[in-house]
């Protein structure tokens, strides 16, 4: 079988305001085997949904090629859009009818027969928790409501792949893990899952493979403990030091120990990535005025700072 997606040169230029040309989407290549969870994660601009949107066929690449599901989006966009499922960003409900509705209704684009419509809206509803709330309108359901429905309208032509664009912004702890706990179902039964988030926890949590994309382009590809292992190390020490007392990378870097460790000082903290921080731990304590000191597992945000630096986008 084709892979779910097979990516080859993908760029997609916009224009700016006063006629500058840029690439929203940069020279992507990539290649996803069917079955997989795969994230994309990137800052604010970095051409998630950009690239998403190209996947299903909403707009074509400026250039590159795109097979997904081995079908050609320029080509087959019916054929493919039969097969896939997308959650945009934005929840784009109809405001004109209820809740159960915005399923029956969407169906129809798939002509799906009117009971089987009717089931699978049942179906669906029930998946995501919003069985009693099926006669109720869309502008009386809560923001995370609105992200479940979303996610439920996405399954009702039962795709092969589903794009989720970030599935779980705004969502409450409770309806985040119910929202996990139906991805991850949706991965069992063989869907091939593309999913964008900016919560590094649900990608180190969900994800088999990502990429790491900035200014269009992928700055990394690979399973969230790769990524971890070979561009951070194991473990982090956080140190904050009391105002005005923040020592310079030098004099950190002088204690036993940590003369090969990567040591970062943003404000009054500073950050000391290694493989054993245990013992610089203890001789920092005893070197200088700490305000407190941590020790933790090294994490795919240390992975996402390093890799696209602490600037935030404009
Ligand atoms: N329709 C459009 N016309 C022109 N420029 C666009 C359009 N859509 C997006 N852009 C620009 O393309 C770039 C990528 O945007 P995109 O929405 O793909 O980013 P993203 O990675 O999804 O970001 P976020 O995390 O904020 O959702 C941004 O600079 C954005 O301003
Ligand atoms: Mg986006």
């Amino acid at each position: 079988m084709e892979p779910a997606l097979e990516l080859d040169g993908v760029t997609k230029v916009f224009r700016t305001w006063d006629g500058k040309e840029f690439n929203a989407v940069d020279g992507v290549t990539l290649r996803v085997p069917r079955g997989q969870l795969f994230g994309f994660l990137g800052p604010n601009g970095a051409g998630k949904t950009t690239l998403l949107r190209l996947i299903h066929a909403f707009w074509p690449p400026t250039r590159g090629r795109l097979r997904v599901l081995g079908y050609d989006p320029a080509t087959q966009g019916g054929e493919l859009k039969a097969r896939i499922g997308v959650a945009p960003q934005d929840n784009n409900l109809d405001p004109d009818f209820n809740v159960r509705r915005n399923l029956t209704t969407y169906a129809r684009y798939f002509r799906l027969p009117r009971a089987e419509a009717a089931r699978r809206a049942d179906e669906l509803l029930d998946f995501v928790g919003l069985k009693d709330k099926r006669r109720e309108e869309i502008d009386t359901l809560s923001g995370g409501m609105k992200r479940r429905l979303v996610l439920a309208r996405s399954l009702i032509n039962e795709p092969d792949l589903i794009l989720l664009d970030e599935p779980t912004t705004g969502l409450d702890p409770q309806a985040r893990h119910l929202v996990w706990d139906k991805i991850r179902e949706l991965r069992r039964r063989g869907t091939t899952i593309l999913l964008t988030t900016h919560y590094m926890e649900e990608a180190e949590l969900l994800c088999d493979d990502l990429v790491i994309m900035d200014g269009g382009k992928i700055h990394v590809q690979g399973r969230p403990a790769d990524l971890i292992a070979k561009h951070v190390g194991r473990d982090v020490l956080e140190l904050a030091f009391h105002p005005g007392s923040t020592p310079s990378v030098e004099d950190l870097r002088r204690l036993p120990g940590a003369a090969d460790a990567r040591i970062e000082i943003h404000a009054d903290r500073a950050f000391v990535y290694h493989d054993d921080v245990e013992s610089i731990a203890h001789q920092a304590k005893a070197r200088f005025r700490l305000e407190s000191s941590l020790v933790r597992r090294a994490g795919l945000e240390d992975v996402f700072l390093r890799l696209t630096g602490r600037q935030l986008r404009e």
